[in-house]
């Protein structure tokens, strides 16, 4: 593994705009996971919310939550210009803009007084290393929450160096194979799992939730490597 993942590169042009369409063929119940983040926000938040979306990607979340919702307003903040872009066409079709703001950066160059109703990261923190990268993300999001606000979070996790990792590594493989990905991508696919994700415990991540504010932390989404919890800021 290296710790020099860097997403403007990874995510460019061409990987954004066929995105949208590979995360639903390579993640195993990538629909599921935002649809029940969606349904557990709807449950904690009120007509009127502002919502952080903390690596929006091309969009999905705002995409799927605000029209649902007219009193929502959505910040994205993601580090791709070419994801970013593709977010903007996305919610420019669906006539989203005028509610959402799309930074392009991290949660650090967020408004500092602007305090969000709820946050979402899902199937980004994965990227970054555990050396303190993940405690900040964790840290600017619990930061600009205010308190009582949720988190939904997703990442690939699991101690990689345990017979449970490799069971639902090979699972994972075969799983994308019979959803008729081409072998050479699926291959391409597992080095990039191997060279920039930074796999975690459940226990580190629980620890890394807590130190950053997070008080009540539960599980509530599982798809072979990829988890998915609600958190809440004490
Ligand atoms: C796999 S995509 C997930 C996008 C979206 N959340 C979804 O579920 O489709 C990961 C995104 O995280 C972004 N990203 C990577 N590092 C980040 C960071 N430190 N802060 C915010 N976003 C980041 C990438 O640029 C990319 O757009």
């Amino acid at each position: 593994m290296t710790d020099n993942f860097d997403p403007q590169q990874h995510f460019h042009d061409q990987r954004a705009a066929r995105y949208d369409d590979t995360v639903r063929k390579v993640i195993p119940g990538y629909e599921t996971l935002h649809a029940m983040a969606q349904f557990l926000l709807e449950d904690m938040l009120g007509h009127n919310a502002h919502l952080l979306i903390a690596g929006c990607g091309t969009g999905e979340e705002i995409e799927r939550l605000a029209p649902h919702h007219p009193g929502w307003r959505f910040t994205g903040v993601d580090p791709s210009a070419a994801m970013l872009k593709q977010a903007k066409t996305r919610l420019n079709a669906k006539g989203l803009t005028e509610r959402t703001t799309l930074i392009e950066g991290t949660v650090g160059d967020l408004d500092p007084g602007t305090r969000f109703d709820a946050a979402a990261c899902l199937l980004v923190m994965h990227f970054l290393p555990d050396d303190g990268a993940k405690a900040n993300l964790l840290a600017g999001i619990s930061k600009a929450l205010k308190p009582g606000a949720p988190l939904v979070l997703a990442d690939l996790h699991g101690a990689s160096d345990t017979p449970r990792y490799a069971r639902l590594l090979a699972a994972w493989t075969r799983w994308q194979l019979s959803h008729g990905i081409d072998p050479v991508e699926v291959e391409k696919g597992l080095k990039h799992v191997a060279r920039d994700i930074h796999f975690v415990s459940e226990t580190r991540l629980f620890k890394l939730l807590h130190q950053a504010g997070f008080t009540t932390v539960e599980h509530f989404h599982q798809a072979f490597l990829f988890g998915g919890w609600l958190a809440i800021k004490e």
